[in-house]
């Protein structure tokens, strides 16, 4: 049944599985920005949310079906007719479309969860995938906690989902409780005993926390899995999902070992890496595997000398094969359009011409404050180009004055897209304070700072600096992020961000009580 034995299909769930973690929540046009990277990048199979979990997600994953072209555009169902149709409306209009069902099957959580005893576990399993079959010719079965499931159930299991209609049964080690050798044995087990299974597409999908999703899902696929659940960055539930980058980039480094392939442009790795890091506000960490500052670094002598003998000696990835065209080339104010762009090339990003000449102006007039302008620069003015949250408050000024021992002061200027103008002073323990208790008192939004955290974007002492903030508000977690030459400026950017990103989500929320008030008057008029 699978056309291409050798091709493993990468099924990215960032905007799900990943978007589920603390801190990664991302509104409707972020999630196409990183849907349509997503497309770039080839992968088969774009989980773009879970519709039954809000309006938001919902449109999400119809935003998402509607305008990425290419690869399946699926949603996450739990196995009941309201949630699996609610997924078919939402990828209705996608050229390619799938719905994900899932159904936890462990004692734990048979016990726990759901109350429910085995035969009825099997009869809900029956009759999920065959409505969703009647909605949709794609449809992926998931027993949830499949790992810590008894193996003679889990089979019982998988062969009721495939006779009722299910075209890939996706094997998940929900807790990333499972070690590699025992996960084979588990995908051995099933394909030895299930009947039907040579019929449809093994998936896996796998936490990290034990540190061995990677490791668990190339098990996997040795012991006959043909496609992957991953996310970029490796974000996603606890410790996270099976990073992306990394199992592509062990499945093509090592493709002598495991003779098979993806369709994935591994030259599209880093600058996607980046981008959902600079959405999510999530840094990738340093010593990242593949697509972290210190991947390609080598610090030692023994290993520099190396080097400069030959690469091979201590690198198996070349940066270029993940698409970190990193150069010691640095802009400045006499640089031109055509240098800009083809540095913008080189660091893996297309802009339409719109977006480039608004980067190009911002480019000009940064390099009017800052004398060299590194990769670093060139990324964080791409990337911010259009992820922060617009509106509806700006920035007319900021003042502050500060003194050792001394109490500092910050007056901000503000304007409102509805024509409001607010001015406002404060005091607090240094200048950042006094400049985010301006702001609360200018918009009268007052929030809780959970944490403030400022670091360069690329090097020399006029370096900007990115500052990023996180704050709870009503329950919920909002971040916002800036790039300035100006570290208290970066600072109150960040800072303002937060402020619009929760009267945007409340603007929303209006509207939605709104359109429900709307309906309930239409249905009982
Ligand atoms: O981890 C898990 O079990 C899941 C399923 C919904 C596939 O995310
Ligand atoms: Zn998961």
């Amino acid at each position: 049944m699978v056309a291409h034995p050798d091709r493993v299909m990468i099924f990215d769930t960032t905007l799900r599985d990943g978007e589920q973690s603390p801190g990664c929540s991302m509104t409707r046009p972020e999630k196409l920005r990183v849907a349509r990277a997503l497309a770039e990048l080839g992968v088969d199979v774009i989980e773009a949310g879970f519709p039954a979990a809000s309006r938001g997600d919902f449109e999400a994953v119809e935003a998402v079906a509607r305008e990425v072209q290419g690869p399946i555009i699926c949603g996450l169902a739990r196995c009941n007719p309201d949630d699996i149709e609610l997924v078919a409306r939402a990828v209705a209009d996608a050229q390619h479309k799938r719905i994900h069902v899932f159904l936890a099957t462990s004692a734990i959580h048979r016990q726990y969860k759901l109350n429910m005893a085995q035969d009825e576990i099997l009869r809900l399993a029956a009759t999920g995938v065959a409505r969703a079959r009647e909605l949709c010719e794609d449809v992926e079965f998931s027993p949830e906690d499949a790992s810590r499931t008894e193996i003679e159930f889990l089979a019982q299991v998988v062969e009721t989902a495939i006779a009722a209609g299910a075209t890939t049964v996706n094997i998940p080690d929900t807790v990333g409780y499972t070690v590699p050798d025992e996960f084979a044995e588990l995908f051995r087990y099933l394909r030895k005993n299930v009947r039907g299974i040579e019929n449809i597409r093994l998936s896996v999908h796998c936490h990290d926390d034990l540190g061995m999703a990677v490791a668990n899902s190339l098990t996997a696929v040795v012991a006959g899995a043909r496609q992957i659940e991953c996310t970029i960055n490796g974000i996603g539930e606890r410790a996270g999902n099976c990073s992306l980058e990394e199992v592509v980039m062990a499945l093509k480094t090592r493709s002598a070992f495991f003779n098979l392939h993806t369709n994935i442009q591994t030259n599209r790795l880093y600058p996607t890496s980046r981008l959902l890091s600079s959405i999510t506000g999530q840094p990738i960490p340093r010593n990242k595997a593949v697509v972290g500052e210190n991947a390609f670094a080598h610090e030692s002598g023994i290993h520099q000398h190396g080097m400069l003998k030959h690469h091979s000696t201590y690198e198996i990835l070349r940066p270029e094969d993940v698409g970190l065209q990193r150069s010691h080339l640095v802009l400045g104010k006499h640089s031109g359009r055509h240098a800009f762009r083809d540095r913008v090339k080189a660091l893996g990003f297309e802009l339409d011409e719109l977006e480039f000449n608004r980067v190009f102006e911002e480019f000009k007039a940064l390099a009017d404050k800052k004398k060299e302008l590194f990769d670093g620069d060139i990324e964080a003015l791409v990337l911010r180009a259009e992820g922060s949250a617009h509106g509806p408050w700006t920035l007319a000024e900021l003042a502050t004055e500060a003194r050792t021992g001394g109490t500092a002061r910050a007056i901000v200027r503000l304007a409102h897209a509805d024509g409001r103008l607010a001015e406002c002073t404060a005091t607090g323990d240094g200048p950042v304070d006094a400049a985010f208790k301006a702001l609360e008192a200018a918009t009268g939004i007052q929030v809780v700072l959970r944490k403030f955290e400022v670091q360069a974007v690329s090097e020399g002492e006029d370096a900007q600096g990115e500052a990023r903030v996180y704050v709870e508000y009503n329950q919920r977690t909002y971040r916002g992020a800036s790039v300035s030459t100006n570290i208290v400026e970066s600072a109150a950017r960040a800072f303002l961000e937060v402020i619009n990103r929760i009267e945007l989500s409340q603007a929303g929320a209006r509207s939605q009580k709104e359109r429900a008030t709307a309906a309930t008057a239409v249905t009982s008029a």
